[in-house]
């Protein structure tokens, strides 16, 4: 892959001199729209690994919607299911299915983002908002991106309380152990047919954020799956947001058959970093977490000379890695260990990835090709090829 040698991202060179217009700290939370809240957090603590964290819903006064909040290392998750047929949530879920609404980015001044970038064209989902209790207060605001998924700006330097003001703390007799996942690493969207580009321009125009690593059809197409991807980053790099949309192949694209189901673009994947790949898989196997099934023993052969050609050398043992179908790609900085979920809901839609970096910047385009072959086989099995 041509592009991958090029990723020292520049982002230092091209922020420089310009100043961001808005400096995002981290992801904040996800929040995901769930027919059933409560036994989608089982789910995500019994297989996931997740702690109990947050909690509203009737018992704290709420009777219009629950959420959970369930916390790993840095990673915030927020399931929320509707209490009654009036809630517009309902809408999202018989649309979409279970699915991601919010990607919250941690901001220092969300009234700034708010107005930074709705008078750059962003569709205001919420005005900012204060939000308080004896705790402290929370502003937030929030803009419409790809779909019915929003981003929502949360400034939370004058809150001292669990999550936000309206949770309590959520003490369960259930705590499942971690299964090591640290941080988000990147988050995918599937846009459709010939949007992508209208995508890449509003993370650049309205978020302030630079493409810096492009895909093509030529490059990730297999006989039958093709699609077209680019990566956006913030000024900062902390959050890289790849937007993927579908190509014309010899047959149907993964990404058309994830907007066929989700009926419109959303959330793809989410990518969440561990460092240690192998003992995070073993346990998210041993909890029933089920993978795309592993490439056969050609990618695995062909892998030592990948590493040779950018002289690098495999700390894992290489039978290791594939006995639990870990993905391997590197780059002239380093390597990459990947492996990715099967979806997580009935319909085809969104998924996990996880990742460990070994110095590697890239995202593991070296193995699309085993990588879509594998989704194939599962279309296939689908009868949505
Ligand atoms: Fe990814």
């Amino acid at each position: 892959m041509k592009d991958i040698k090029n990723v020292d991202y520049g982002l230092k060179k091209i922020f420089k001199d310009a100043k961001d217009f808005l400096p995002l700290l981290g992801t904040d939370y996800i929040e995901f729209y769930v027919g059933n809240a409560k036994q989608a957090a089982y789910y995500y603590k019994t297989a996931f690994g997740f702690q109990s964290y947050a909690y509203k819903g009737l018992e704290t006064g709420n009777r219009e919607l629950t959420s959970y909040v369930l916390k790993q290392d840095k990673i915030r998750i927020v399931l929320t299911t509707p209490l009654n047929s009036k809630s517009n949530i309902n809408q999202h879920i018989v649309k979409h299915g279970d699915g991601v609404k919010v990607i919250a980015l941690w901001v220092d001044d969300a009234t700034t983002s708010w107005e930074e970038t709705t008078k750059r064209g962003a569709k205001s989902y919420m005005k900012p908002t204060i939000e308080k209790d004896e705790f402290g207060q929370v502003v937030r605001s929030g803009i419409y991106t790809y779909g019915d998924t929003v981003h929502v700006f949360v400034e939370r330097k004058n809150y001292k309380g669990v999550f936000l003001p309206g949770f309590k703390k959520w003490k369960s007799d259930y705590n499942p152990d971690s299964v090591g996942l640290k941080y988000i690493d990147h988050m995918v969207g599937n846009v459709g047919w010939n949007e992508m580009n209208k995508w890449v321009k509003f993370y650049e125009d309205v978020m302030g954020f630079v493409n810096f690593l492009s895909f093509d059809d030529k490059q990730i197409t297999t006989d039958y799956s093709a699609l077209m991807s680019k990566v956006m980053s913030n000024g900062n790099g902390r959050i890289k947001f790849p937007i993927n949309e579908p190509a014309e192949g010899k047959k149907k694209s993964q990404i058309e058959e994830y907007l066929d189901f989700y009926e419109g673009p959303g959330a793809q994947h989410i990518a969440v970093a561990t460092n240690d790949i192998v003992s995070t898989v073993s346990t998210l196997r041993s909890r029933g977490v089920e993978f795309l099934s592993i490439p056969p023993d050609e990618y695995y052969n062909a892998v030592p000379l990948r590493l040779e050609q950018h002289n690098h050398k495999l700390n894992e043992d290489i039978n290791i890695l594939k006995k639990l179908g870990i993905l391997i790609d590197a780059d002239e900085e380093g390597y990459l260990l990947q492996i990715f979920t099967k979806p997580v809901e009935d319909r085809p839609t969104l998924f996990f990835e996880i990742i460990q970096r070994m110095g590697a910047k890239g995202f593991g385009a070296g193995n699309f090709k085993a990588l879509f072959e594998a989704i194939e086989r599962e279309q296939a099995k689908r009868g949505t090829l």
